[in-house]
């Protein structure tokens, strides 16, 4: 199947391996978005009270029926580490100092953070617990990890309350057995908390499916939303627990005091907790409302989600693969290719380094001393790009095995 490269720009090498941290919309969903912002210039009042929310429940049911949710579990935030926050600061935690939220060590840094922050700002009522993984291992040694973690947080006497997980993780950027992570979290009466940084328009997603108890998806990465865009998932069930979204505005209902401080917003039609997502006053969120734009995109022009991804995951392992040979190295999968079933691929470096990571670079240093950079497969690109982008690893590496970069060489 090809794919025409469309949106072609003098960036498109550095997005061979930014496409997985910034995404880059094309033109046509950015200038809806521009002719968005145009009209709320036109007339802010009118706009941000009356015509946003109208095109922001538009834009949410076309996100629903992409990943078979309910319309009233969906709504926006700007970026995955904000739905993880946002989750981790409502949940009311036990004041027993017994409960645990259980990570596994490959969690986004800024999520790390925010379990850490959780815990000091609760007084330690909650706590992390680390699942220790090292790459490669097949789905069963992650689940067979995780089940034992589990135990271990009972046997100490604690509670694991929440384990967050990533559908597809960052660094190493490898796809986790996130719907069997989720369905054990079911039957241990865990709450599972599923990071899809890399999730809708990057993997399949079917919400009613997987059912977990909170997801959040970055829409700006892979589905083509001028970033940042996330869709923050909360099921009926759960709701009650998110009381407020962050920072804490219009919407929120007091429990106490009946409605609270008079707004001056149009009455709400949606429910509390949609609502509590819905008002960004002075906040340019004019994006959230081009994700039917996206999808509309992405089906007429790329021949829609199921074409994009395969064309996408291929291109990575194959790209990835083809990087690898010319290296003389090798990517990083384990035996079921499970690892590489997503649009991230690793590829191992010709390179010792002693020192610390590189600051501001997609590279991973792993336990064993290893140097990994990670690439993504796009629709815009091609083999050609990877075998572009593995002459200049080559010479990066050569370099910096010269020590190079001390010297600002060309
Ligand atoms: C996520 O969004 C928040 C709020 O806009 C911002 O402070 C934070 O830096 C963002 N994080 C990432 C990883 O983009």
């Amino acid at each position: 199947m090809v794919l025409l490269p469309l949106c072609l720009t003098p960036l498109l090498r550095l997005w061979l391996i930014h496409s997985g941290s910034f995404g880059a919309p094309p033109r046509a969903i950015r200038d809806k978005q521009r002719a968005y912002q145009d009209e709320c210039e036109a007339r802010p009042d009118l706009f941000i009270r009356y015509t946003y929310p109208k095109l922001l429940d538009e834009s949410r049911a076309a996100m629903a029926k992409l990943l078979n949710a309910p319309i009233e579990t969906i709504v926006y935030v700007p970026n995955a580490t904000m739905g993880v926050n946002t989750v981790l600061r409502n949940i009311p935690w036990h004041d027993d100092g017994r409960d645990e939220i259980l990570y596994f060590n490959t969690i986004y840094g800024a999520c790390g953070k925010t379990i850490e922050c959780v815990a000091e700002i609760n007084r330690y009522a909650v706590q992390p617990r680390e699942i220790h993984v090292t790459y490669p291992l097949s789905d069963a040694d992650v689940v067979k990890i995780f089940k034992e973690t589990i135990r271990a947080s009972r046997a100490a006497r604690k509670f694991p309350r929440v384990a967050i997980f990533d559908t597809v993780s960052s660094l190493p950027g490898l796809r986790m057995p996130f719907d069997q992570l989720t369905k054990i979290c079911k039957e241990e009466g865990i709450l599972s908390l599923v990071d899809g940084a890399h999730g809708v328009g990057h993997i399949p997603l079917d919400l009613s499916a997987i059912d977990p108890d909170f997801l959040v998806s970055n829409a700006h990465k892979w589905l083509f939303v001028p970033r940042g865009c996330a869709v923050l998932y909360v099921p009926v069930r759960n709701q009650g627990l998110i009381r407020s979204s962050l920072p804490t505005s219009h919407g929120f209902q007091p429990k106490t005091s009946g409605g609270g401080t008079p707004s001056s917003l149009p009455p709400a039609v949606n429910s509390e907790f949609v609502n509590n997502f819905e008002f960004v006053g002075t906040i340019d969120n004019t994006n959230y409302l081009v994700v039917p734009e996206a999808i509309k995109w992405r089906e007429e022009v790329c021949g829609g989600e199921k074409a994009i991804m395969e064309y996408n995951s291929n291109l990575a392992r194959e790209g990835g693969k083809a990087v690898a040979k010319y290296l003389g190295t090798k990517i990083l999968d384990n035996d079921e290719h499970t690892l590489t079933d997503c649009n991230l691929v690793n590829v191992l470096l010709p390179l010792e380094v002693s020192e610390s990571a590189i600051p501001g670079t997609s590279t991973v240093k792993s336990a064993d001393g290893q140097w990994w950079a990670r690439l993504s497969g796009q629709v815009y690109l091609d083999i050609t790009d990877f075998e572009w982008v593995a002459e200049k690893l080559k010479g990066i590496c050569e370099r910096a095995g010269k020590q190079g970069f001390l010297k600002n060489e060309k």
